[in-house]
Order: structure tokens, then sequence, then C-alpha cells
């Protein structure tokens, strides 16, 4: 594949932020549309079909995407995950995709699906260049499954799995968003499956994000009551870190396991200190940290004619005012109050 060189930046247009983090992740929200309504991602209105739907004249054309990710490659940027919602849900994502990969520093396009999709385009987006698949997937419970996403098509995404296996994505993350009473006497069947399957299982703390989130202290489970929980499986044996693994603490259990697990814990242990992302959501705001509510308006930059240095200066200014950390108990304590963005929008 021809790739187009974009040459660097000055080092200070560079993107470090004010406590010496290098950003060299970004993530981009392609559409708050989704073939899923899953509990906690949506809204009680949305679930009864309210209007709450982005406009497609509000998203950022592939095209504005593909100027802002070659100014942010330039600037630092090697790592561009695709969100959504659900992100193959819209049109021409390949076309996009196969675009993406021709910028020359862009090593590395990520994608993270609810896979209701992926039987169908997991060997196009294995050609298209994407490099690593992150499959969300909360229970192995075709009823419950039902009930959590709002949709019966358990079986789309277990397809889905083993076909992205099948063409080469190895190894398969799959996000497990762990919720007492809902989903955590799964816990043990999701790490059986890291014995036999090539999958890294990942745990991922519940997060009072969006207005109607079903979060509460009793739903909470923390990784370390679920690593207390598999220690009754077996031992779990600590993995090597490698940068692919993010902020995933990863594990094995047993030393005859083909995946592994890994727990995410933005609630309980902040990786806040080496976070190295920047999300632009499907709205076109640059948003600094997940769990912050603040964003930068990139979408009116570009639209009233921003060329590439007002880009440059819109991302710098995202990243300015990135927060230290999340701070998110004393928040929850002060004033009971959540992070108000929408899933959907932002990307996770
Ligand atoms: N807390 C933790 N994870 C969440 N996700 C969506 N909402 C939450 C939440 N409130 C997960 C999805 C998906 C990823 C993008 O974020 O399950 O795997
Ligand atoms: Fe769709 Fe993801 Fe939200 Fe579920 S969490 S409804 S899969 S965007």
């Amino acid at each position: 594949m021809n790739k187009e060189i974009a040459s660097s930046l000055p080092s200070e247009n560079k993107l470090i932020d004010m406590f010496s983090r290098s950003i060299s992740y970004l993530r981009l929200s392609l559409t708050d549309r989704c073939n899923l309504r899953c509990m906690y991602c949506v809204t009680e209105e949305e679930g009864k079909g309210g209007p709450v739907k982005l406009r497609h004249d509000d998203l950022l054309t592939y095209e504005e995407l593909l100027r802002v990710v070659r100014v942010a490659v330039r600037m630092g940027i090697t790592k561009v995950r695709l969100t959504g919602g659900e992100p193959l849900v819209r049109r021409n994502v390949l076309g996009f995709i196969r675009d993406l990969n021709a910028i020359e520093q862009l090593t590395d396009v990520r994608l993270t699906t609810n896979g209701v999709l992926l039987n169908k385009y997991a060997q196009e987006l294995f050609s298209a260049g994407v490099s690593k698949i992150n499959v969300s997937l909360d229970t192995l419970r075709p009823e419950r499954f039902a009930s959590i996403t709002g949709v019966d098509c358990f079986n789309d995404v277990w397809q889905g799995l083993h076909k992205a296996l099948e063409v080469g994505f190895n190894p398969v993350k799959v996000n497990v968003v762990a919720m007492r009473h809902i989903n955590d006497d799964e816990i043990s069947d999701f790490v059986h499956l890291s014995k036999t399957m090539p999958l890294q299982i990942r745990f991922i703390e519940f997060m009072p994000i969006g207005d109607s989130s079903r979060w509460n202290d009793e739903t909470f489970i923390s990784s370390d009551e679920i690593k207390q929980r598999l220690e009754a499986h077996g031992e779990l044996i600590p993995m090597e870190r490698l940068q692919a693994d993010g902020p995933a603490q990863v594990y094995r259990l047993g030393e005859d396991s083909v995946g592994s697990i890994g727990f995410i814990s933005p609630m309980s242990h902040h990786f806040c200190d080496q976070c190295n992302r920047l999300r632009l959501t499907s709205a076109g705001g640059l948003r600094s940290c997940l769990l912050h509510d603040d964003e930068v308006d990139l979408r009116s930059v570009l639209r009233q004619g921003g060329g590439d240095e007002e880009i440059c200066k819109a991302l710098l200014d995202a990243i300015r005012n990135k927060p230290k950390g999340h701070q998110l108990e004393e928040r929850l304590k002060n004033s009971g109050n959540n992070c108000h963005g929408q899933m959907s929008r932002i990307g996770g």
C-alpha cells in the first residue's frame, strides 16, 4: 500500500500536556448510532425510540476526519482507534480505513466493535489494515444478551468473534463491563474461554458515565473483587506488560492458557498519570478526558475554513486542558454527579 508522507512539525507543536504526558493515541468516534441499545449506554428516552441522535451533517465527514488525523500524526499521534456508537454501521467505513492506513506515520489503526457485523466485515477489516480488534461482549448467554443490549443477536456476535480469529486477528480482545447482579455470575465462564481460545478477556470496571447510567455503588464491582473470586479457579500468573495492553493489567489463569485475562480499573486503580489519549467525539468535539465534559469544538474550526494551523492549535488547546486525573470519587461524594457526556458520542 502506498503511504502518504507527512512531514513532522516543530517540537513546540508536539502533543505533550502540562503534566509531561505524551499524547500518542487518538480515539475517533465515527458515529453515535448503534445497532444495539446497551442498558448502560442508552438514555431512557432513547430506549423508547426518542430523538437524541446526531444528524448526518453534525458528524465530521471522512474528509474532515482525515484532515485532522494527518495533522495529528505530524504532532505525535501513532495509534488511532475507531469507535462509535458502532463504527461498522457508518457507511463506507472500509474505504475510510484504507485512507487512514495510507498515512505514513500512522502505524496502528484499531477498532472497537459490538461484533454484530463482524462476521460480514472481519475479512475486509483485516485486509484494509486494521491491526487489532476489541469486541464488547458482556454476557455469553443469548437471553441475557437480549436483555442487556435490547437485541436478540448473541449468535451474530459469537460468529463474528470466531470469524475475526479465523481471518487472522490474534488475539482478539473482549471487553466485558462487570456489573453485580447483572453478569458477575459469568466471570468464570468468561475466564474459561481464555483458557482455550486466543482471546484476551478484559474485565472493565463500570464507570458512572451519562445522565441515565445504571451505575450505582451496588452494581459496581472492583477488579480486586473479581481477581479474588478467580483465585478459586487457579493461579493468576502476571504476564509481561506490553504497550498494546494499554491500561490493562494482564494475567493468565494457569500455564496452559491459550488466551489471557485483563483488568481495566479506571475506578479503583487510576491510570490517569500514564494516560496518552485524546478523543474526538462523533459531534467533532476534542475531549482530553473520558470523564471530564470539557471539549474543544473542532467541527466549528473545520467548518469555518480553518487550515492545518488552526487544527494544530485546536489539538494543542485540547491537550493543554487535559486534567491531571479524573477525581471521580471526590466528584461523586461532593455532588453525586457523574460525567454527563454520552458514551455513544464519546466512544469509550
Ligand atoms: N463503564 C465501563 N465501560 C463502559 N463501556 C460503555 N459504557 C461503559 C461504562 N459506563 C464500554 C463498552 C465498550 C467500551 C467502548 O466501553 O462496553 O466495550
Ligand atoms: Fe452500542 Fe456500544 Fe452503546 Fe452498546 S455500549 S449501545 S454497543 S455504543
